[in-house]
């Protein structure tokens, strides 16, 4: 069924395990996140960011949701594990009334590049209209600082959450989900020597806000899956994601949501890479779709597994 957001992560938070949160831009994706939930008997969280709603809706933002809406309960009515639709980053007040409007199960308010009062009153704001009609909501704190932003050291610490912010934060903001920025950054190149995140912060945080909390930037770009898409000709020297044993540690000291998007396009770009060098006469979509849907489900149950949401549906 289609649930709230709101549901899968407080269960989450009881039990000591995480969701993953899982971006989508299209059909093909969408489907290998159900297969995936399925087979595993998991809750999923699908979100889609600002982008990928105006991508849909070919820039008319309330169409792009409406049509994701639509096609996320199409799936969900016709299965029994848990299915929530979320807004990823959510900067627009337009495009957050749009999705909520649209029916999205969840949103996120990210405020998080305003200092923290200005954080505090856009977040509280979308706090009270999401809950008046049923929508739950995530935030976040701290700055979420790649390798490539050149920053600092010590800029790089001031970038993340502070623990008694974090406090005041969730008491003044009434929000449902927290998401602490403790050094991860989106996309494929997160860190240039060992990866590191800090989890005295997050333990912290959780122990002074009890919420589910989210961990960002979360893919691990598997070496199987940039092996492949190397061998077919891409081009990803230095991609770096979050090691699987550290995301396990992560879901140990209170992470409940685990946002991943890089893992799902590298692996569907690895598999139609592979898939186009070997049937070069091949032209129909629905042939070399194939086996990159494949690909993203197996990451993606993979990942079910190693968060411990494989049977919790
Ligand atoms: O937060 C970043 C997500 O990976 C979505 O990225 O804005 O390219 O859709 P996007
Ligand atoms: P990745 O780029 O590590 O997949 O992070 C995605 C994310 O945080 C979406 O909000
Ligand atoms: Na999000
Ligand atoms: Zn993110």
């Amino acid at each position: 069924p289609y649930v709230n957001t709101k549901d899968i992560l407080d269960k989450a938070n009881k039990g000591y395990y995480a969701v993953p949160a899982l971006n989508i831009n299209n059909l093909e994706f969408l489907q290998a996140i159900i297969e995936a939930g399925v087979e595993e008997n998991s809750p999923v969280i699908i979100e889609t960011s600002e982008g990928a709603i105006k991508y849909a809706g070919d820039g008319d933002v309330q169409r792009g949701a409406s049509l994701f809406v639509s096609m996320v309960r199409a799936f969900a009515d016709n299965t029994d594990i848990p299915v929530s639709l979320h807004v990823d980053h959510g900067k627009s007040f337009k495009i957050l009334m749009a999705a909520i409007k649209a029916g999205y199960s969840s949103i996120m308010i990210d405020a998080s590049e305003y200092p923290f009062e200005k954080n505090i009153e856009e977040t509280k704001k979308m706090v009270e209209i999401a809950h008046s009609v049923g929508v739950s909501v995530e935030a976040e704190l701290g700055r979420l600082v790649g390798i490539e932003d050149n920053v600092m050291v010590q800029s790089h610490e001031a970038a993340l959450v502070d623990p008694n912010e974090a406090k005041q934060f969730v008491e003044e903001t009434g929000v449902d989900f927290l998401a602490p920025a403790i050094g991860t950054s989106h996309g494929a190149f997160k860190f240039k020597g060992e990866a590191k995140l800090d989890f005295n912060r997050l333990k912290k945080v959780k122990e002074l806000t009890g919420l589910p909390l989210v961990l960002h930037g979360a893919s691990s770009v598997p070496e199987e899956v940039k092996k492949l898409a190397e061998k077919y000709g891409a081009d990803f020297r230095g991609a770096k994601g979050v090691p699987s044993d550290i995301l396990t540690e992560s879901v140990k000291y209170g992470i409940n949501k685990v946002n991943t998007d890089t893992d799902l396009r590298m692996a569907f770009i690895a598999s139609l890479r592979e898939y186009l060098a070997n049937n070069p006469g091949e032209f129909d979509p629905r042939k070399y779709f194939k086996t990159p849907k494949e690909l993203v489900k197996n990451i993606i149950r993979e990942r079910l597994r190693l968060l411990g949401c494989s049977n919790k549906a």
